[in-house]
């Protein structure tokens, strides 16, 4: 759906602001972009709108190069800002039938297209509301119907969640789930992580105007979680049991702590389960057997930690 290659963006004659940035999001992902303060996540998100003119690099929405025409952006991508502008003195339904104009949805149509994206946002019976007398939360979801008037096939939000409390937060994420559910593809940026890897299917990490890791959430955590080691817990027998883990083939590396055991497994969830019943059928009691948690926190911190001029894989 959307292909980045090579982006780069220099402000006046300070250091690049994105170097080379590359980006994948597949049709039909609820894509998370995150990265620390001044990484180069609203700066991306402006070229992909067609709001900012990178130095060098390539956008593909949808198979097709776009270079600064904004009519194809217009028609393909609705953009929520990071700060929105809201219109005073403008009712709900007066500022949604505005912007419906200008996607040329008109009059009758606009009224019907307007009701519907309040829907697909839950801000139903807010019509006659002024829009500045609405919540920040609600002000959020009404700037999220405005991206959806003319049904675009990527949806590109900046930082929706800053000012948002915990709950409304949540809701904000369900509502984004729902859309995806239904056929949206979204583009989600946000400075914090744990609040993208719950909801998104895939993730990219950005530092210093570089993609410093991207892929599925699940594969993602598949590869963390096999560079961990296999926490096991004996109450018996814990020579032989260290005994039967080392004579397997998978076994990398083996630690003991009294009746603790850390094994470095290669093997696959399967195999997992075979070292565990072999260590059952020799009457060892096992007491715990588990992968020792990810974290993708960790990783995140690891590989934006630029006091140690990290960066790299
Ligand atoms: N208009 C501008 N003029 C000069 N420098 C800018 C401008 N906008 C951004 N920058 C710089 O470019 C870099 C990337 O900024 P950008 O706003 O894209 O980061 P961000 O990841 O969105 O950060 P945040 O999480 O704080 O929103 C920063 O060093 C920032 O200071
Ligand atoms: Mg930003």
């Amino acid at each position: 759906m959307l292909r980045i290659e090579k982006l780069y963006k220099k402000y006046n004659k300070r250091e690049n602001a994105l170097d080379g940035l590359d980006m994948e999001v597949a049709k039909g992902e609820l894509y998370g972009f995150v990265g620390p303060n001044g990484a180069g996540k609203t700066t991306t998100l402006r070229i992909i709108t067609g709001l900012l003119k990178p130095d060098a690099g390539q956008v593909w929405l949808d198979g097709q190069k776009v270079g600064q025409d904004m009519k194809v952006r217009k028609r393909m991508i609705g953009f929520v800002p990071d700060f929105f502008g809201l219109y005073e003195n403008l009712t709900v339904m007066e500022y949604l039938e505005f912007f419906a104009a200008s996607y040329g949805i008109y009059q009758k149509a606009g009224t019907v297209r307007s009701h519907e994206v309040l829907e697909l946002v839950n801000l139903q019976g807010t019509e006659e509301c002024f829009v500045d007398e609405l919540s920040r939360g609600m002000q959020q979801r009404l700037c999220l119907a405005r991206a959806l008037l003319n049904r675009p096939c990527l949806l590109v939000l900046d930082e929706p969640n800053s000012g948002l409390d915990p709950r409304t937060r949540k809701e904000f994420q369900f509502l984004l789930q729902n859309l995806q559910k239904e056929g949206y593809t979204i583009l989600i940026s946000s400075h914090i992580l744990s609040e993208l890897s719950d909801m998104c299917t895939s993730i990219g990490i950005i530092n210093q105007g570089k993609m410093v890791l991207q892929g599925k959430i699940d594969h993602i955590m598949l590869s963390i979680d096999s560079s961990n080691p296999l926490r096991i817990t004996v109450l018996n027998k814990v020579e032989q049991a260290v005994r039967l883990i080392r004579s397997n083939p998978q076994v990398e590396r083996i630690s003991v702590d009294e009746n603790k055991i850390a094994v470095w497994f290669s093997g696959s969830r399967e195999e997992e389960a075979r070292l565990l019943s072999q260590l059952v059928e020799a009457q060892i009691q096992v007491v715990a057997f588990a992968r020792e948690q990810n974290s993708l926190e960790s990783l995140f911190f690891h590989l934006t930690d630029n006091a140690k001029g990290g960066g790299g894989v």
